[in-house]
């Protein structure tokens, strides 16, 4: 990715101190960029900049975006990972439960882009790429809060490409499936060994087989990639 010509591209990682961001800030390492990542506890890994951020204040967005430009420069590569669950059945979510999930999804994703795109507009140049779910397109009992969040993710991208596509910005939206990290080490045993059941490859994936797509959609080969939905499933949406 870097050449001695041209300076490193910067990516930004929202929730890039553990579980997919971290794999995806990883990647983005190892592929030659320089990294940023948003964290409101922990660090990010070895070689990025951890700056501070609660996605669902505005103004902490602003001030983590200023930073990172300040110390490695406009940011080229944003990748909108960040993401909560708060499962419960309709009958049983409460006005916080559906809010919270949505204002950190949806609202998050929102916050960040609106503050990157400023300089992608000027700059003529960016990768915008949403951290979406198999549950947004596929529906889940007991996720009505977390499945509305993260569908709304394709027609937000689907309407950035519309809005900023002839600037040379792409915005593409990835559906992870079921990946080993905190998120889904929550979920009971049972429930772990039926969804391995009901997985074509009859496994979850590493956090990195995401991270791998993620760069992927950032490079130079996905330059005329917008407003697609990829999912990293092992098949259980069937590519929906
Ligand atoms: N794991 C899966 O199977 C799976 C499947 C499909 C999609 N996804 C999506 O992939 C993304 C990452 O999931 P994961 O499994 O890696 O989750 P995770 O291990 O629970 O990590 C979530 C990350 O999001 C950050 N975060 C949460 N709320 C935030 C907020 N208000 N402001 C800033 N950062 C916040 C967390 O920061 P803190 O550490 O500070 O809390 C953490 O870095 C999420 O969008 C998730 O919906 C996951």
């Amino acid at each position: 990715m870097t050449t001695d010509s041209a300076p490193a591209r910067v990516v930004l990682v929202t929730g890039g101190n553990r579980g997919i961001g971290r794999a995806i800030a990883e990647r983005f390492v190892r592929e030659g960029y320089a990294v940023a990542v948003t964290a409101r506890s922990g660090e990010g890994p070895e070689g990025t900049l951890t700056v501070r951020a609660d996605v669902t204040d505005a103004a902490a967005v602003d001030a983590a975006f200023t930073e990172v430009e300040d110390k490695l420069g406009p940011i080229d590569v944003l990748v909108a990972n960040a993401g909560i669950t708060k499962d419960t059945l309709l009958l049983r979510m409460s006005e916080d439960d559906f809010d919270s999930v949505v204002s950190t999804n949806l609202g998050g994703t929102f916050r960040v882009v609106k503050r990157a795109s400023k300089n992608m507009l000027r700059r003529k140049y960016g990768r915008v790429i949403l951290i979406s779910s198999v549950v947004g397109l596929y529906g889940s009992a007991g996720q009505i809060n977390y499945a509305a969040s993260k569908s709304a993710l394709v027609g937000f991208a689907r309407s950035l490409t519309r809005e900023l596509g002839a600037r040379n910005i792409t915005a593409n939206v990835v559906a992870p499936g079921f990946i080993e990290t905190d998120m889904t080490a929550a979920l009971p045993e049972e429930t772990q060994a039926e969804y391995k059941r009901s997985i074509p490859a009859g496994r979850f994936a590493a956090a990195d087989e995401v991270a791998g797509v993620v760069t992927w959609l950032a490079s130079d080969d996905a330059a005329y990639i917008s407003g697609a939905v990829i999912p990293v499933d092992g098949g259980l949406g069937m590519g929906h």
